[in-house]
């Protein structure tokens, strides 16, 4: 992958769409010495002026319009609602422009793959923005190197009244799927999903199971009808035992190793026939916390992102979550939609509750 050729120190960036993610990660650029933010484009051309009359930049319109206007574009972030991702960016990569798109990559795995395609051919960096990936507690457990055999995801939240028009799957579970896949590193085998679409056409609440071609199992499940926030994770691995709060941005860890004695002992004792019912088992194992790189960008998952991104740009390498890692999150999506609609429902006839 080539580098772009970067004139000065600071590369030259552009924010396209500025609702309200696009206004994070003009945010985050501020953050960032290495970026400079010389325009945003929002097709409501007072919001486009708006925030850029905030951040003192130029302001458009239409892509083309940047596109013509600035020479010296070294990199684009595209938050525009997901339908008009493929089309922005593949305008951006005709270009030899370089961008992070925001999640999920596009609405099909069709379209994902061009994407990918069209980079890779292009020789530009593509970058999708699975913000989870840069969780400070993801970064910590993806360091670890596990082999998970089993693993448990909630994400669930009360309604915003955003993001209605796409399925819970595509709007939440992808941050999952693009984690479980990635911690995972085995190609998806049987998926088996339900859900249940309650405000709109589109699920609101779903599960799925993904059974891995190694044998792992994970069950995630995510609803934007819940009463709490909750973002969990929990894996199981022959060594270890890891439960995370993405929310909190913290994890406990158990480890097999450190507990061998403790539980021979507690097997021995059993074994002898000792009634052990009033021992408390969470104080017989030994419990860490997750160790993580607590440095400030780090803690910042979506400025860590902009950073890695920029990166690759400035470096011609490829982002950690690339535009294959974007459709292999698209694809599981749509494979646990189909599974969901697929879904056959026998014999239930539900009287109103
Ligand atoms: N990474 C995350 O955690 C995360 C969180 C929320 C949203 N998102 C993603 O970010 C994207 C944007 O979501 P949002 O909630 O900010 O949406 P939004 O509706 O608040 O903002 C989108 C903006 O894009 C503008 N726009 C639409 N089409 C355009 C075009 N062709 N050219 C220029 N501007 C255009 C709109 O006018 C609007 O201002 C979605 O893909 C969503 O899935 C990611």
């Amino acid at each position: 992958m080539v580098g772009m050729s970067v004139t000065n120190d600071r590369m030259q960036v552009a924010v396209i769409g500025v609702g309200r993610m696009g206004r994070n990660h003009v945010k985050a650029l501020g953050r960032l010495p290495q970026a400079e933010l010389v325009a945003v484009v929002d097709a409501q051309a007072e919001r486009a002026a708006e925030v850029a009359g905030e951040v003192g930049c130029r302001w458009y319109d239409d892509v083309e319009r940047l596109l013509d206007a600035e020479k010296n574009l070294c990199a684009a972030t595209v938050a525009v609602p997901t339908v008009g991702h493929y089309e922005l960016a593949m305008r951006l990569l005709d270009r030899k422009i370089p961008c992070l798109v925001e999640k999920p990559l596009a609405t099909t795995s069709a379209q994902a793959r061009q994407l990918a395609e069209r980079a890779d051919a292009q020789g530009v960096a593509l970058q999708v923005g699975h913000t989870e990936r840069f969780n400070p507690a993801v970064q910590a457990v993806l360091g670890m190197g596990m082999v998970p055999r089993f693993l448990e995801v909630h994400r669930v939240s009360p309604l915003t009244f955003r993001s209605l028009d796409v399925s819970v799957v595509m709007d939440m579970m992808i941050h999952d799927l693009d984690i479980v896949l990635k911690l995972v590193g085995s190609p998806l085998g049987e998926v088996q999903a339900t859900g249940v679409a309650v405000i709109g056409e589109k699920e609101d609440v779903a599960h799925a199971r993904l059974v891995f071609a190694s044998g792992c199992v994970a069950n995630l499940t995510a609803s934007r009808l819940a009463l709490k926030t909750e973002r969990k994770i929990r894996i199981f691995s022959e060594s270890a035992y890891v439960s995370l709060d993405y929310q909190k941005r913290d994890g406990l860890v158990i480890r097999k190793s450190d507990n061998a004695e403790a539980l021979a002992k507690a097997r021995q004792e059993l074994m002898a026939g000792t009634d052990m019912s009033n021992l408390d088992y969470s104080e017989l194992v030994r419990v860490e916390h997750l160790l993580m790189d607590d440095t400030p960008s780090k803690q910042d998952p979506l400025t860590a992102e902009l950073a890695d991104f920029l990166k690759a740009v400035q470096s011609g390498g490829r982002p950690h979550v690339d535009g294959w890692a974007g459709y292999a999150a698209v694809e599981a999506a749509e494979r646990v939609m189909q599974s969901i609609r697929g879904h056959r429902w026998e014999g239930l006839t539900e009287l109103t509750i």
